[in-house]
């Protein structure tokens, strides 16, 4: 039986999901896989709790660590910094970090766990995208490959294979020509409704209401997660695209940044107009507008509204779904489509489980 210590890295609604799927779960795969998976400290921004590396915490305080936090607590225990958790767990043995924190000051912590030969799996998005001259964007994407210590499905299309396909394509030696795809079910939602007639800003105060933004819709709207996203893709096929390279829609304007939420959304009706136009010349050419991301063969990347045709995949998709196509030179005249829910704690929470697995059953 080979034991495995995790390290869970951010507790909210997705490393919450993670630590619930662990503590159902790893009595069948001790049997199954042989694995026996042990998650010795979780926490947040205050550091790591509950570490016990030798036995492992109990089911019920990690339980309680989360409850607690979904209802505005911190959970009970002394807090160790991150590091410390690392070099002790990885001294101890086979270990994996899970990163759902937000933002790239984690990707600290990821070097580290990598350095020390831990592996790493992220649904955080931020430390894949840091500048190409940082050094720690070196590090972690010189372990980002299929038989490397950091994985990272869950950061592009939640818990869909969209990562572990395009590794398969290019392992095998297929030629990338396109990757087009819609990675956001908030832009899925909002292009919807306006294809139907709805005006762009009544459509984003629909998806508000239904729970498909952001708490502030602008996290979404200016469409850096889409980029980040494209930006991961991109730098799988190896190349060395950087965020600001990338030209992105954005519907925040300037002007709009800082206002109140309600102030914004009042001020996106301003953009109805040319929204309307470009979404009435998209259905008069036999297309639908959207909001997609594309990657060339030539690395170069691009976020922003297309005219699609509605005879392709992405122009029949309707709704919150996300769905990414790879055209490649085996792939070619019927790409490669993978498609589904994009987004959700338990879909995302599964896409990194699944990466832990994996690199356990690697790690020795
Ligand atoms: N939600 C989804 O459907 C989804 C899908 C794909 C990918 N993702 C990505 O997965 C990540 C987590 O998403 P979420 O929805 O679970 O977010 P969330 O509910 O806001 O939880 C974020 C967690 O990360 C912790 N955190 C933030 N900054 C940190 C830092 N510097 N050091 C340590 N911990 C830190 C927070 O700590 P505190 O407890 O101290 O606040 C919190 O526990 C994000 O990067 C998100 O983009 C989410």
């Amino acid at each position: 039986m080979k034991h495995l210590r995790v390290i869970q890295i951010g507790y909210g609604t997705v490393g919450g999901a993670v630590i619930e799927q662990i503590l159902a779960h790893r009595e069948q795969w001790r049997r199954q896989l042989h694995l026996d998976v042990s998650l010795v400290a979780f926490g947040g921004r205050d550091g790591a709790v509950c570490v016990d590396v030798d036995h492992g915490v109990s089911d019920e305080a990690c339980r309680d660590g989360v409850r607690e936090r979904r209802e505005g607590g911190r959970p009970a225990g002394t807090t160790t910094s991150w590091d410390a958790v690392i070099y002790q767990a990885a001294a101890e043995g086979h270990t994996v970090v899970l990163d759902a924190a937000a933002g790239s000051e984690t990707a600290t912590h990821d070097v580290l766990a990598l350095e020390e030969g831990a592996g790493v799996v992220l649904s955080n998005k931020a430390p894949l995208a840091l500048p190409w001259s940082d050094p720690r964007a070196q590090v972690l994407w010189s372990q980002a490959r299929s038989n490397g210590h950091l994985r990272y499905e869950a950061t592009v299309g939640a818990g869909l294979p969209v990562i572990s396909t395009l590794h398969t394509l290019l392992d095998t030696g297929d030629t990338m020509r396109e990757i087009t795809g819609m990675l956001s079910g908030t832009f899925g939602a909002i292009f919807s409704d306006v294809a139907s007639g709805t005006s762009f800003a009544s459509a984003v105060r629909t998806a508000k209401e239904a729970g498909f933004t952001e708490p502030d819709p602008r996290d979404d709207l200016s469409g850096l997660d889409v980029a980040r996203k494209a930006l991961i893709l991109a730098r799988s096929c190896g190349h060395q695209v950087d965020l600001s390279g990338i030209a992105v829609r954005s519907f925040v304007p300037d002007a709009l940044a800082d206002v109140s939420i309600d102030a914004f959304l009042d001020g996106l009706e301003g953009m109805n107009d040319e929204i309307a136009e470009l979404a009435s010349g998209a259905t008069a050419s036999g297309g639908v507008l959207k909001y997609v991301a594309a990657v060339n063969a030539g690395g170069e990347v691009s976020v922003g509204l297309q005219g699609v045709s509605t005879s392709t995949v992405l122009g029949a998709l309707t709704g919150p779904e996300n769905v990414v196509s790879f055209r490649t030179e085996r792939y070619d005249d019927y790409p490669t489509v993978v498609s589904g829910p994009g987004a959700g704690a338990a879909v995302t929470a599964a896409g990194m489980v699944g990466d832990m697995l994996r690199l356990g059953m690697m790690l020795g």
